[in-house]
């Protein structure tokens, strides 16, 4: 955790069991942590996983990295530390959502091992599911496709620390979710993430 400034400080509890929560919400909450390349289908899975599971009358919300970059981290940029202070704090509110009772699914590309096991720590402390999903894609396709043009603005050294160019993308060691986007189609993914979720439970 990042050093806490405040001082004078004290929890409040409040009176909603977990339980109570959950049949209030008629499901109970989980954060699918979506990590990988910039350009490997984050967002786009992501997106069609909430139409999914809000026809499926479930409560889902989506936290994109270049969204949340426009509002709550305007303030952050690319250096290592940036990131670092940008997944802290999008963990802190997935882990926020999720107690709520949301499917709250996060697409950041996330490049660090030590901060995407610090939000699982983050949730598994406080009894709420997290599961990771890398959504892997090789860097040369996501070089091919570059949607938004980056990858060709990093060639021409426009970008310099473009994930997987210029700064380390390191891949997850044990997801609990491998979606290989160049061989799966996104309805693929996204069954494959419904089936996971009714596995756990957070679906019927
Ligand atoms: S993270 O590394 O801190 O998790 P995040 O997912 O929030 O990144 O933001 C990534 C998005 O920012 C990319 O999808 C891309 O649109 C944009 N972006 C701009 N500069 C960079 C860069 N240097 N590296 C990666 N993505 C970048």
């Amino acid at each position: 955790m990042s050093e806490r400034k405040a001082t004078n400080i004290t929890w409040h509890a409040g009176e909603i069991s977990p339980e109570t929560r959950a049949a209030n919400m008629g499901q109970r909450g989980a954060t699918l942590w979506f990590t990988g390349l910039s350009g490997s289908g984050k967002s786009t899975v992501a997106v069609a996983l909430e139409q999914k599971l809000i026809e499926l009358g479930r409560h889902a919300y989506r936290l994109d990295g270049d969204n949340v970059r426009h509002g709550l981290n305007a303030n952050l940029g690319f250096s290592a530390e940036d990131r670092t202070e940008n997944i802290r704090r999008v963990g802190e509110v997935s882990k926020l959502f999720t107690d709520a009772g949301m499917i709250t699914i996060t697409s950041f590309i996330s490049p660090f091992r030590t901060g995407r096991e610090a939000v699982r720590k983050l949730h598994e402390e406080a009894g709420l599911t997290f599961i990771e999903v890398f959504v892997d894609c090789p860097l040369e396709v996501v070089q091919q496709r570059d949607p938004k043009g980056l990858y060709q603005k990093a060639a021409a050294g426009e970008i310099k620390n473009m994930t997987g160019v210029g700064q380390d993308f390191e891949s997850p060691e044990q997801p609990e979710v491998h979606l290989k986007t160049d061989e799966m189609s996104v309805e693929q993914s996204v069954e494959k993430l419904v089936a996971v979720l009714k596995e756990k439970g957070i679906v019927g």
